[in-house]
Order: structure tokens, then sequence, then C-alpha cells
């Protein structure tokens, strides 16, 4: 028989950890909790780099969460390789976080973890990354939550299945 798991857990992952993965964070927690699924499926977010360690988000991509009813309020923190064995799925917004990540990992199992969030698209579905906002306008903090919200949702629908959720 198959066995089917309890639980599922979801790392997401970008450069900074205070722009993209925050907000990926915040959203499909939002979507979780509004099904009732708080409980089943753990989530956090990490950044390749350290550089905002224990920052809030950043404060454009908090006023353009809030705008679409969002609460971004975890504090940055850097991905480790502790993370592969703590972590179902890590979840990465573009090319160079996906072979950043994969490069730290210790065999196949660690690297068949990692996915690109583009992957759960269903709208949006040119975009083959979520790219960077930090040194761009207003346009690309829009562009990252509508590209987060489309993916989250594709993401959950996947999650439900391997869950085995009804
Ligand atoms: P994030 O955006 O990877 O989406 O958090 C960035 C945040 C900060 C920097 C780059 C990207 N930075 O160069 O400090």
């Amino acid at each position: 028989m198959k066995q089917i798991k309890e639980n599922t857990s979801l790392l997401f992952v970008c450069l900074g950890n205070i722009c993209r993965s925050p907000a990926a964070e915040g959203i499909m927690r939002h979507i979780v909790e509004r099904r009732g699924l708080e409980d089943r499926i753990k989530i956090d977010s990490a950044g390749v780099s350290g550089w905002h360690e224990g920052e809030l988000p950043d404060r454009r991509m908090r006023s353009h969460g809030a705008d679409h009813g969002y609460d971004f309020s975890s504090r940055s923190r850097q991905f480790s390789r502790d993370d592969f064995k703590r972590f179902d799925h890590i979840v990465v917004m573009d090319d160079d976080n996906y072979s950043d990540i994969t490069a730290m990992a210790r065999n196949e199992d660690e690297r068949s973890r990692v996915v690109m969030m583009t992957d759960f698209l269903r709208n949006h579905t040119g975009h083959t990354s979520v790219p960077d906002p930090y040194y761009g306008g207003d346009r690309g903090f829009e562009l990252v939550i509508e590209l987060l919200e489309d993916a989250c949702e594709g993401l959950l629908e996947q999650v439900i299945k391997d869950l085995d959720i009804r």
C-alpha cells in the first residue's frame, strides 16, 4: 500500500531573504491557513546570502504586500545545509538560486528536494523565474506578488495531492 505522508514542509529561498522568499512564505501561509492546513504544512524562508540576517522584509515588499492584504514579517536568515534535512521541498526563485543551493547538496536526495517556484505557475506560464525586484521600481514588486500568488496556488494543489487531502 502506498504510504501517505502526514505532514510536509516547504522552505522558500531567494538571494537576500528580504523580498521574494518572505513574500512567498507570507502568501503561502495565508492560503494554507485559509484552508485550515497549517498543522500539516510547515512553511519557512531563507536566503542564499546572509547579507540581511535578522532584518524584516524590505519596506517596499512589505508595503506592496499590505496593499494585497498580506503581512510579510519574517526575519531574514541564511540557508544552511541543515535545511536539506529539515524541509521536504526547497523552492527557489531563479536559476542563480537553483545553482547555488543545489551546489550545497550532498547527495541526490538533497538535490531532488530543490525545485523552481515557476514550475508551479498555472496562469503566468511564460515566466521561468520570479525576477529580483530589489534594484527596480514598483512594477517589479507587483509582479513578484502576482507570480507568487499564482505559483503558491499551484504548489498547494500539488502538496494537497501528495498528502492525499480531499
Ligand atoms: P531578494 O532580493 O533576493 O528577493 O530578497 C534581494 C535583496 C537584497 C539584495 C539583492 C536581492 N541585495 O543585493 O542586498
